[in-house]
């Protein structure tokens, strides 16, 4: 797929079929996260991928009830890795650098999971504490987004975007 093409086509899915994903393609994913970008390439980020209904149904009560994150086959769970980045780059690296290092690898994740012919969304509220104790992450390490991920039983309409003119300041701001 041309990139601009799956850059635009790129939508959030929030119903998926009943079909289970390869792991291969879970693979593949977390992979072209890996290439994303990361302050001083320490790649502060890591990711939960979890498939237990179970848990799954805990994540959705976590997210304030949101029943399709327990119907999505996967979830990935991508988290910063805050002792990492702070270690080299003290405040910066934990409050700032560890954050955007997950959100590009995501962002890397949402746009193959498109290119592969499957559907994503990044849900990002939830109850952090909840999340945290249900996957046993660590301190000093921060989820950031839950990703649900499956093959899409959706076609929604774009979501509008405001027009360029309304992002750009021009020499200053
Ligand atoms: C930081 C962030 C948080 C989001 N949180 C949620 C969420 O909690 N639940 C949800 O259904 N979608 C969530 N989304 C998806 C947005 O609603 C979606 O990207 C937006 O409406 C544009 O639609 P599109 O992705 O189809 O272009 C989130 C997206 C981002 C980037």
């Amino acid at each position: 797929m041309d990139l601009y093409e799956t850059i635009r086509n790129r939508r959030s899915i929030r119903k998926y079929k009943d079909r289970e994903i390869d792991d291969d393609l879970i693979h593949e994913i977390i992979e072209a996260g890996i290439w994303a970008p990361s302050a001083g390439n320490l790649q502060s980020w890591e990711v939960v991928v979890v498939k237990d209904p179970e848990i799954k149904s805990q994540l959705a009560v976590a997210c304030y009830i949101r029943e399709f994150i327990a119907e999505a086959p996967v979830v990935l769970v991508i988290c910063a890795h805050k002792r990492k980045s702070s270690a080299a780059y003290g405040e910066r690296g934990q409050e700032l650098y560890c954050i955007q290092d997950a959100a590009c690898a995501a962002q890397n994740m949402l746009l193959m999971i498109h290119d592969l012919g499957l559907g994503a969304c990044w849900n990002g509220s939830f109850n952090e504490e909840s999340v945290s104790a249900l996957l046993g992450i660590p301190n000093g390490v921060r989820p950031v987004t839950i990703i649900t991920v499956g093959y899409p039983d959706e076609k929604p309409i774009p979501p509008p975007r405001e027009d360029i003119e309304d992002f750009i300041h021009r020499e200053t701001y």
